[in-house]
């Protein structure tokens, strides 16, 4: 769907299937919450929640629209027969949420054709904090927004910007996160390790950060978050020449999105 009035049906379609699962998510977690798995590495972990949670949007958006494809963390891909793709991340920010940290969000993001590591087309995003009850929402096109409130990404000045990043799973790639974290700290007044990607960017849309680097992020960390950054009028990059992919998803105003990926390709 290209016209206005299609891809606002489609938002708000994303953002009631958000809030009920980001409040399914919020009442397991006054539950109590256990690890059901350790996945790829420590901090690469699953609850029971997760699953259930990417069940519900999974359901929800197969009763509003069968012919949808589906690309989530936590259960397995199903192509799509419309055109459109939905890609979840139902709890980013999961080892936040098991520890009680108040920063995870359920991330939900239609794109256009089948998403490919390397590409994909947001048309709508979404990013809720079930926690804060905020709820960021894009359209392409659309413009950025929290509430009635239209986002724009920062423009810092050369004095210092609030910068956030995350740290890879797999431990062969530390050496490398400190090499571009020694880098990139001279622009920086200071940096957030904040562990959940869809939220950093949603701050980097709404100048809560002036800007957000991190390697080899998966397709439902970012899809959404990197569609409010580009509505809030930021630039979001992941690959070193400057296009789309998940290779180092770097997003900021254009003028510190360029200082960014000098410092940080510096270190490659
Ligand atoms: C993770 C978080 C974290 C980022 C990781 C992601 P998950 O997502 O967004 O901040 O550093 O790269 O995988 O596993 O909590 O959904």
């Amino acid at each position: 769907p290209a016209d206005p009035t299609a891809l606002e049906e489609l938002l708000a379609l994303a953002v009631e299937i958000a809030e009920e699962a980001g409040a399914l998510a919020r009442r397991r977690r006054t539950e109590g919450v256990a690890i059901a798995a350790t996945k790829t590495a420590l901090a690469d972990i699953v609850t029971e929640a997760d699953r259930e949670v990417e069940d519900l949007v999974r359901a929800r958006l197969a009763a509003a629209r069968p012919g949808d494809g589906f690309l989530g963390e936590e259960s397995d891909a199903a192509p799509s027969a419309s055109g459109l793709t939905w890609v979840v991340d139902p709890i980013d920010g999961t080892v936040n949420y098991a520890y009680g940290i108040p920063q995870y969000a359920v991330s939900i993001a239609a794109v256009a054709g089948e998403p490919t590591p390397q590409r994909w087309d947001a048309l709508v995003a979404v990013v809720h904090n079930p926690a804060l009850g905020e709820t960021f929402r894009a359209r392409r096109g659309g413009g950025a927004w929290l509430g009635d409130r239209r986002l724009a990404v920062s423009e810092p000045g050369p004095a210092g910007a609030l910068l956030a990043t995350g740290f890879g799973y797999d431990p062969a790639t530390h050496a490398g996160d400190l090499a571009r974290l020694a880098d990139v700290m001279p622009l920086a007044r200071d940096v957030r390790r904040a562990g959940a990607a869809s939220l950093d960017l949603a701050f980097v849309a709404a100048g809560r950060l002036d800007g957000y680097y991190e390697r080899g992020l998966n397709p439902w960390d970012h899809a959404a978050g990197a569609l409010l950054v580009t509505e809030a009028g930021g630039v979001v990059s992941g690959r070193p020449d400057g296009r789309p992919g998940n290779e180092m998803t770097i997003a900021a105003s254009a003028d510190l999105h360029e200082r960014i990926s000098q410092a940080v390709y510096r270190s490659r």
